[in-house]
């Protein structure tokens, strides 16, 4: 398969070496309202009574649904460079790609996410919610993030993928250190990032030169790549790997972020909670609708590379343009009263998995996921709470989530 385009890429380097030395960056999250790190939808909500858009260190940001669905189908918009803010050494594939290129890739990599390669884990995938459970469903409580919503989703995955499950600790660490880290001074933090991804990219590398010396294809997600074709054209060992690179990246922690905020909400409304336990036909829309609500990638970031007029907004060349979906799925020209949390809402066309050719390529598997724990979770235990005395915490850098997310609760068969 064709490589990115060389020239493209050293554009998007040399507009990032100048956001960096200016103090900013496309992924900035240093000029966050706190009330934003507090309250996004409140304060979402109060900002589109009032602008359209909003200028941040990181660019100017949509806050319109239409204007962002706009913006994203702009040909004359690309990636910003996200390999190079995640770590690696090399563009992700397919996030940094654009136009005809991306779409190629698109059509190989699409079907490997489909319904019918992903529906086939549900035995598993349930399964591997319950023997989580098991381990704390005798004890009353849990902190939920490092109980449940972390290892889920690298279980999933690293099954998926035909990894060994003794390495998934460090995946964890590894995509921990490229999108979460310490937040400072942002050379010293593309540093700490780029070390990190330097360690996985050289682990994924190694994998697949064993995998690909087998004599036999596995059944696995790896040997899939390394044999998957389009147009008669299959991908390079390197192409694989920077495939992989990014599904660690996007597969791991957006579900486990989503995951925490889903419990964390249904913790602390009990009427939420209890409506999916009475009714769980309810937990497939309800989903839907706290995706909407919680939006747990808030924006997506991208290069302008030429003078458009967005939304009555005139964008130059070389500056940086966000989507906020966290604002989009708020938008009351398109869903009425969104500060409710309706889990019978029709038609919920939330913009959490993003809009546009980049749209999420995980999305049924995370749909998937997020339904069926919540299945298997509220079958065993149907009646908990934030533990009294006690306080999540939230963190808010590209992906929000309740990273402590201390919980009590009663069992089925406990006393209340
Ligand atoms: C609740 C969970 C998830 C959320 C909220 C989410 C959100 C997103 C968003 C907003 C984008 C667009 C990025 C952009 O516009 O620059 C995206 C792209 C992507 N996601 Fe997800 N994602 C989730 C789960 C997953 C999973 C489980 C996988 C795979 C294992 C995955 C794989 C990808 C890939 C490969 C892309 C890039 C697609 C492209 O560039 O064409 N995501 N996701």
């Amino acid at each position: 398969m064709e490589e990115p385009n060389a020239e493209r890429m050293d554009y998007v380097r040399g507009k990032l070496a100048a956001a960096y030395e200016k103090g900013t960056s496309p992924a900035s999250t240093l000029d966050r309202d706190p009330r934003e790190v507090e309250a996004p939808q409140r304060y979402f909500s109060e900002l589109l009574e009032e602008v359209n858009i909003q200028e941040r260190l990181g660019g100017t940001m949509f806050l319109r649904y239409e204007d962002s669905l706009d913006l994203m189908r702009n040909k004359a918009i690309v990636q910003p460079g996200n390999g190079l803010l995640m770590g690696s050494p090399r563009p992700l594939l397919p996030l940094d790609l654009d136009g005809e290129l991306h779409t190629k890739y698109r059509k190989l990599l699409d079907p490997l996410f489909a319904p019918r390669q992903i529906n086939p884990l549900e035995e598993r995938i349930r399964r591997m919610a319950n023997e989580l459970i098991d381990d704390f469903i005798e004890i009353g409580q849990v902190e939920l993030y490092k109980g449940l919503c972390d290892p889920l989703p690298s279980r999933i995955f690293v099954a998926m993928m035909g990894l060994p499950e003794s390495d998934r600790e460090r995946f964890i660490a590894w995509k921990d250190r490229t999108i979460k880290p310490e937040e400072g001074d942002p050379v010293e933090m593309l540093a700490g990032i780029q070390a990190a991804g330097a360690e996985m990219a050289e682990y994924i590398g190694g994998v697949l030169d064993e995998r690909s010396a087998a004599s036999e294809v596995g059944d696995d997600l790896l040997s899939q790549l390394l044999h998957a074709e389009v147009e008669g054209e299959r991908l390079t060992k390197q192409q694989v790997s920077d495939i992989v690179y990014l599904l660690m990246i996007a597969g791991l922690d957006t579900v486990t972020s989503a995951l925490s905020l889903i419990f964390a909400r249904l913790a602390d409304v009990p009427e939420l909670r209890q409506s999916l336990v009475d009714r769980p036909e309810l937990i497939p829309n309800a989903v839907e609708e706290l995706m909407r609500y919680e939006a747990p990638v808030a924006s997506s970031s991208r290069l302008v590379t030429e003078d458009i007029e967005v939304g009555e907004v005139q964008l130059s060349e070389g500056s940086y343009v966000l989507a906020s979906w966290q604002a989009c799925n708020l938008d009351p020209e398109i869903f009425e009263c969104p500060l409710d949390v309706d889990f019978e809402r029709p038609n919920i066309r939330h913009t959490s998995f993003a809009t546009g050719p980049h749209r999420c390529m995980g999305s049924h598997l995370a749909r998937v996921e997020m339904r069926w724990a919540l299945e298997e979770f509220h079958k065993r235990i149907p009646s908990y709470w934030i533990t009294e005395g006690e306080t999540p915490e939230f963190t808010y850098g590209g992906v929000r989530a309740a990273t402590y997310l201390p919980i009590s609760f009663s069992a089925v068969g406990q006393a209340g």
